[in-house]
């Protein structure tokens, strides 16, 4: 892991092989964003024809590098564009800028960041967004290791904010680990990554941060009748497991339950997927890595608030034994579901896994999954979709991610959309038409919600795996999508 830590020192001074600092577009040009001030004395002026000349606008992310030649002690300057000039710069902005810097600075072992952190919440993000930006996952690389460069190993953030630094980059360092989990566990193989070592990666990780835990294997699976858990799974050579982990928080007032989706690899089942495009399906596990991720952030913060995972994992696939479309599936709790897809699989293993979570009476139950492609067409690979039985939990969840700078929105659940889950055998399908796809999803989990608890379903389909080009602080594939987000709300529902 990366190590970071604080410095009050002048950045023409620090010890560091680079030096990243801000640039914008002012109303005449290129203008050094504060915080750059002692680099800029340091060059005697220099500075900024220096980068103008380089080609650097300021624009977000644009990253420009020069040599100090002796000017600084680090040998290299880095000016990473925040876009337009203001008096203060949004979190966000920050928080991708210092990802994009760092992330082009892979190969080189230390280096400092000396950006505007006037406030907590700025330092916090530069904290996060250089630590995000420093991953490289390369379990499965030998013999193109050393073509690619490492990620930085070392930060340190200049700040003038004394003492009150510390425990916010303890805060960001705690939050970029479990992020930096999440993505391995989407990057990982599916070979490598069956419900079986997902499980154990859960109890591992459990074991760590002192949570408690608890692995229900297929036969404990069936004495309490999971039946959607158990119906995904059969499919496989790899049995499904359903893993609750346990934060019981000090002085807590309130009880908060978290659970995600973990397919471990979602071909379709019998109403297979086609195959451009399949191997994406190993991150379909990407909610439940968001919630054991986010568990372990919230033991190692030690937050004032109980908090259960139920996380479902199972391995989606064709064969023999696997559910065909018109098979009756019980579900945890009793409601029959007729499977007129076993593409839609996430549903089956959440509904169980919602129902389980509700009989434990919380206040809050929050569920994430790669739930549809629907989402993708709503919303776009980068923003996610928040869904609730609740306008305002709903709004608290969409303001959380907003602090924590991931893209979410809401959407409604629109009643009228229900009986396109209506069956002409069974109490629902578990697939209505195309259209409102990602809502007939939403109403479908709904169903498993006990009265009086307030839900909400983040479908972060897209967000959780990123099948383009890196960028700020993001790299390809896995993203950890939802984990800061958990992150926050439970912060703030602890009060
Ligand atoms: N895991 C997929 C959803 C998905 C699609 C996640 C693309 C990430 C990227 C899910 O299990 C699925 O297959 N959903 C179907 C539902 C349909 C059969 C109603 C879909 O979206 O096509
Ligand atoms: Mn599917
Ligand atoms: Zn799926």
């Amino acid at each position: 892991m990366t190590s970071i830590s604080v410095s009050s020192s002048s950045a023409a001074t620090v010890k560091a092989d680079a030096l990243v600092i801000g640039v914008v577009k002012g109303p005449k040009g290129l203008v050094l964003a504060p915080g750059s001030d002692d680099v800029a004395k340091a060059f005697g002026k220099g500075l900024l024809p220096a980068l103008t000349g380089l080609g650097a606008t300021g624009k977000a992310d644009e990253v420009t590098r020069v040599a100090t030649l002796g000017a600084t002690k680090a040998a290299v300057v880095v000016a990473v564009g925040l876009g337009n000039q203001a008096k203060a710069y949004d979190a966000e902005v920050l928080r991708r800028a210092a990802g994009s810097a760092v992330r082009a600075l892979a190969g080189t072992t230390s280096v400092a960041l000396a950006l505007p952190t006037g406030d907590a919440a700025s330092l916090r993000a530069i904290a996060e967004g250089s630590l995000l930006g420093a991953y490289a996952f390369t379990t499965y690389r030998t013999t193109s290791l050393a073509d690619h460069k490492a990620p930085v190993a070392a930060l340190t953030v200049i700040t003038g904010l004394g003492r009150d630094a510390k425990p916010v980059v303890r805060r960001a360092e705690v939050v970029a680990a479990a992020v930096k989990l999440a993505r391995d566990l989407v990057n990982t193989p599916p070979s490598d990554l069956h419900p079986i070592e997902l499980a154990a990666v859960a109890a591992d990780t459990a074991q760590r941060v002192g949570l408690t835990v608890e692995v229900l294997d297929e036969k404990a699976l069936k004495k309490g009748a999971f039946g959607g858990i158990l119906g995904v799974g059969q499919g496989s050579a790899n049995p499904p497991r359903l893993v609750h982990l346990s934060h019981k928080g000090k002085g807590a007032k309130t009880k908060v339950a978290l659970v995600g989706k973990g397919i471990t690899f979602d071909s379709g089942g019998i109403s297979i997927k086609p195959a451009a495009g399949m191997e994406d399906m190993k991150s379909d596990m990407g909610g439940a890595a968001a919630v054991i991720a986010t568990m372990s952030a919230v033991a190692e913060l030690g937050l004032a608030i109980d908090v259960e995972a139920w996380v479902p994992m199972a391995e989606n696939m064709p064969s023999g034994t696997a559910i065909r479309p018109s098979d009756v599936l019980t579900m945890r709790g009793g409601t029959k579901v007729e499977v007129n897809n076993t593409d839609a699989e996430g549903r089956l293993i959440l509904g169980d896994a919602i129902a389980r979570a509700c009989e434990d009476s919380p206040d809050y139950v929050l569920d994430a999954a790669t739930l549809t492609g629907a989402q993708l067409v709503a919303l776009g690979a980068r923003t996610s979709a928040v869904m609730s039985n609740d306008d305002g939990f709903r709004e608290q969840v969409v303001s959380a991610a907003g602090v924590a700078g991931e893209a979410m929105w809401g959407m409604p659940l629109p009643a009228d959309l229900r009986s396109a889950l209506d069956s002409e055998v069974a109490d629902m399908v578990n697939t209505g038409p195309r259209d409102g796809g990602m809502l007939t999803a939403g109403l479908f989990l709904k169903e498993f919600v006990a009265d009086g608890v307030k839900w909400s379903h983040l479908d972060i389909a897209g967000p959780a795996y990123n099948t383009g080009a890196p960028y700020g602080y993001t790299h390809t594939g896995g993203t950890g999508a939802a984990v800061r987000t958990f992150v926050q709300l439970l912060e703030e529902l602890a009060g």
